[in-house]
């Protein structure tokens, strides 16, 4: 009889195991989606400033200064600075070598990873599952299933950049905004 449960365990074992294996792999899919927003949800809204703006930032945590960034951030940049809630988003600059009146939140919409811009392709392109958006971060292939969020970008008179709310219809759909 020993014998028989014995050997009978061992393909148990194994099937416990590959079950382990899918069930971890299933959390960690839904651990990694859902943390981005408990992480979120813990960072005090008071941390956007005065007027829910927040001064944009760059990588090393300074106010961005408009008229220094432009030197070096040409017609057509897209650069990442630190926005609202600390979110990465993009600065673009448009043609006319001045800023956007929008910034693009680089957070891809499907599970979260920042979406890298690709000049040559025009295109913001996310490694994690292939997501692609186009130069105004409107999606355009999946499986993301909205375009990344907008942040109004106004330059102050003293020559910073300020990322706010944006909660009026989006400009590349027509639709109200899902992030507001
Ligand atoms: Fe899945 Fe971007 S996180 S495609």
């Amino acid at each position: 009889m020993a014998q028989i449960s014995s050997s009978s365990d061992v393909p148990d074992m194994g099937r416990r195991q590959f079950m382990n294996l899918l069930t971890f792999g299933t959390i960690t899919g839904v651990a990694l989606g859902a943390l981005y927003p408990v992480v979120k949800y813990f960072i005090p809204p008071s941390s956007g400033g005065a007027g829910g703006g927040v001064n944009a930032k760059d990588a090393l945590g300074n106010d961005i200064i408009v008229s220094e960034y432009l030197t070096d951030h040409l017609s057509g940049d897209r650069s990442l600075a630190q926005g609202l809630k600390g979110d990465p988003t993009y600065v673009v600059v448009q043609g006319d070598g001045t800023i956007a009146n929008y910034g693009i939140n680089a957070v891809c919409t499907h599970l979260g990873c920042v979406v890298p811009w690709n000049a040559s392709e025009n295109k913001f392109m996310c490694p994690c599952h292939g997501s692609q958006y186009n130069e105004t971060g409107k999606v355009v292939r999946g499986p993301a299933p909205l375009s990344l969020a907008l942040a109004h970008a106004d330059v102050t008179e003293d020559d910073k950049l300020v990322f706010s709310t944006w909660t009026e219809t989006d400009f590349r759909t027509g639709d109200n905004p899902w992030w507001a």
